[in-house]
């Protein structure tokens, strides 16, 4: 599953979210693949300190994807040191789940601001060093729930549905003038890391009871499908949802 290859070919890339979970296999992934860079973001970078110095195509960036002087901090650097941005994978993400009655306008408003409006900042700060070259590909990780809703997540299925007409558009937008931007989504079912493991144990199982191919994804079985949407072996692909659940969603 780890076989270095070629796919990333020198490419320069952004992962959101990037200390652990999803964020980490994606960015290790990338850099495996090949990769000249990968700007490894993350609002806490504490957990990569035991992973991140075994890449040398990696660097690692404390940041706030809501925060715009971070993003156009960002946004410089990379001009500086490469001219250009080939891959965006916007992957940070929170859950602050309620019933709906007792769901508190801090919890709507945190979940919408991280997990959508900080989508729609990093790509507006990307999105320039991807005109420059009239190429790249944005790969933003949604959810089922986005699609489907889950029970005590309406901010989160909100966000997440948000993501992918978000996407949907873009795909439309960063065209203009013959770019070749795309814009894709992932949509992870339920997938093992620390996000899932914060669900209490009789729900997890009744949630894998629900998955047809009988467990929880792997971190890894999603930087499977970025490093599809990423890498030029989907270059006639976008506007599209990959769902990687298990067959849970069908
Ligand atoms: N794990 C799952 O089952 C699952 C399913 C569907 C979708 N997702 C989505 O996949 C993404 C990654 O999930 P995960 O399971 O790896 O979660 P995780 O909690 O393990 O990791 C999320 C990372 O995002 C970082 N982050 C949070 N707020 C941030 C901010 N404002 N700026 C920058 N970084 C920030 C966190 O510090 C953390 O390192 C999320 O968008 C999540 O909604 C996960």
């Amino acid at each position: 599953m780890n076989t270095p290859n070629h796919d990333m070919n020198e490419k320069i890339c952004v992962v959101t979210g990037a200390a652990r979970g999803l964020g980490r296999a994606i960015s290790e992934t990338l850099a495996r693949a090949g990769a000249a860079r990968v700007y490894a973001c993350d609002i806490n970078m504490a957990p990569a300190e035991d992973w991140i110095d075994g890449y040398h195509n990696i660097t690692a960036i404390t940041l706030d994807v809501c925060d715009p002087a971070a993003l156009s901090g960002l946004n410089s650097r990379i001009m500086d040191e490469h001219g250009r941005v080939d891959v965006l994978v916007n992957n940070a993400g929170i859950t602050r789940d309620a019933l709906l009655e007792k769901m508190t306008e801090s919890d709507w408003d945190r979940v919408l601001d991280v997990n959508l409006k900080g989508v729609f900042m990093m790509t507006r700060a990307m999105l320039p060093l991807m005109k420059l070259q009239a190429k790249g590909s944005i790969v933003s990780i949604s959810s089922v729930v986005g699609t489907d809703g889950n029970i005590g997540q309406s901010n989160y299925a909100a966000s997440k549905g948000g993501i992918i007409a978000m996407t949907r558009g873009w795909a439309k937008e960063f065209v203009y003038g013959g770019a070749q931007i795309r814009a894709n989504c992932i949509a992870p079912g339920f997938i093992n890391t620390e996000m899932t493991q914060a669900v209490p144990a009789k729900v997890l199982e009744k949630m894998t009871a629900r998955i047809p191919l009988g467990a929880l994804g792997e971190a890894q079985d999603i930087a499977e499908g970025v490093l599809f949407l990423a890498s030029d072996r989907s270059r006639y692909i976008t506007g599209q949802v990959l769902k990687i659940d298990g067959g849970l969603v069908l």
